[in-house]
């Protein structure tokens, strides 16, 4: 991360180790060093209490959820098959240290945004101009190519130099053509660099947006919908006319403002044909009057200020099943159930 932090997981949130942003480390420094052959050896034994307690990704999923698979994609490379097949056995065997190199490598470049969106947790760390260095992580292109996917994000990495300089890296490169490229962007100027994306083949954007309409706006300042909806509208347009191996979905928090548009949200997506996602958010520095205005989950007592919550969760768990999106049906299923159960907890 632009932070020097090197985690061996987004989600990750105990110990980590230190980035040189002057020199490239070897990357199996990392990768084999003391501190990640240690969380290794702490999910070999079962020991779930390091960084990985509460974790985020798993919150509100069904149980059996998963978060990634050793299967390979179709037309991966020999490569990247024979790493990710040596990955399987390095876990099958609980090998501490491997041979493999990372399935996925993640970028964060930095918290410079176009946008100041209400609940974000790096708006404390704005303005700065802190960032990772695309030619330094380009000496690691040996080990990308063996990967699966690069995934980049910020702030926003459409309007962060280095992460810009890193896409144009990855697209021009031809011994990464089977490798996807990830990126989580707030899709608000994805017009101004659709050129550059369409020379990438293999590519999967998730656009955060929380709402639909006026919703977005109050929560995404500074974000217009007309625009990002057009964009988001031409991203797939442009994958089907050019036969591009594109994906597309979005993150969306669940907060106060939120749900009470979640119903119109669930319908855009259905009427779009794009998955959405849904998740909870956190409190960081700097946003504590968003997090007590808005964090139903902390403060259920918000409720009372979107009297109709509950049919808001419901219509919009039917109408996700309805389209057969069910692992996201489930999220919000569960989300609701958290909600109640925190409305109807006795008092101590
Ligand atoms: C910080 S943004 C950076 C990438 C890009 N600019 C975007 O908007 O998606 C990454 C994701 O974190 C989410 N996010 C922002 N503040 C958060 C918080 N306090 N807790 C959890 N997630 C948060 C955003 O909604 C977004 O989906």
């Amino acid at each position: 991360m632009y932070n020097r932090r090197v985690g061996c997981c987004c989600y990750y949130n105990g110990y980590v180790l230190s980035w040189n942003n002057r020199q490239a480390a070897d990357m199996f420094y990392y990768w084999n060093g003391a501190f990640i052959s240690q969380i290794r050896s702490e999910v070999v034994r079962g020991v779930m209490d390091s960084g990985c307690s509460g974790c985020g990704f798993y919150r509100f999923k069904d149980d059996g959820a998963v978060y990634a698979t050793f299967d390979p994609p179709p037309e991966s490379t020999p490569e990247q098959i024979a790493n990710l097949q040596r990955a399987r056995e390095n876990f099958n065997l609980g090998s501490v240290t491997v041979d493999h190199v990372p399935i996925r490598f993640y970028f964060n470049f930095g918290v410079g945004c176009n946008l100041n969106c209400i609940m974000c947790g790096q708006t404390s760390e704005r303005p700065d101009e802190t960032s990772l260095d695309a030619d330094l992580l380009w000496q690691w292109l040996p080990h990308f190519k063996k990967s699966l996917c690069l995934s980049l994000i910020g702030g926003e990495p459409l309007v962060l130099p280095q992460a810009l300089s890193f896409i144009r890296k990855v697209v021009s490169e031809k011994e990464l053509e089977a490798v996807q490229l990830d990126l989580y962007t707030n899709g608000a100027v994805l017009d101004k660099h659709m050129d550059l994306l369409e020379r990438k083949n293999r590519l999967s954007i998730c656009v955060s947006l929380d709402g639909v309409g006026p919703t977005y706006e109050r929560i995404r300042k500074g974000g217009n919908w007309a625009r990002v909806e057009r964009n988001l509208l031409d991203f797939k347009e442009t994958s089907v006319r050019k036969g591009l191996r594109w994906s597309l979905t979005t993150a969306n928090l669940i907060m106060k403002t939120s749900l009470a548009g979640l119903e119109r949200l669930v319908d855009w997506h259905i009427a779009q044909d794009i998955t959405p996602n849904f998740s909870d958010f956190s409190l960081a520095p700097g946003i504590e009057k968003t997090f007590l205005e808005e964090n139903v989950f902390e403060f259920p007592h918000l409720l009372a200020e979107v009297p109709d919550w509950t049919h808001q969760f419901d219509a919009s768990i039917q109408k996700l099943e309805g389209k057969g999106w069910w692992s996201v049906a489930a999220i919000l299923r569960n989300m609701k159930l958290d909600l109640v159960h925190r409305l109807f907890k006795p008092f101590p």
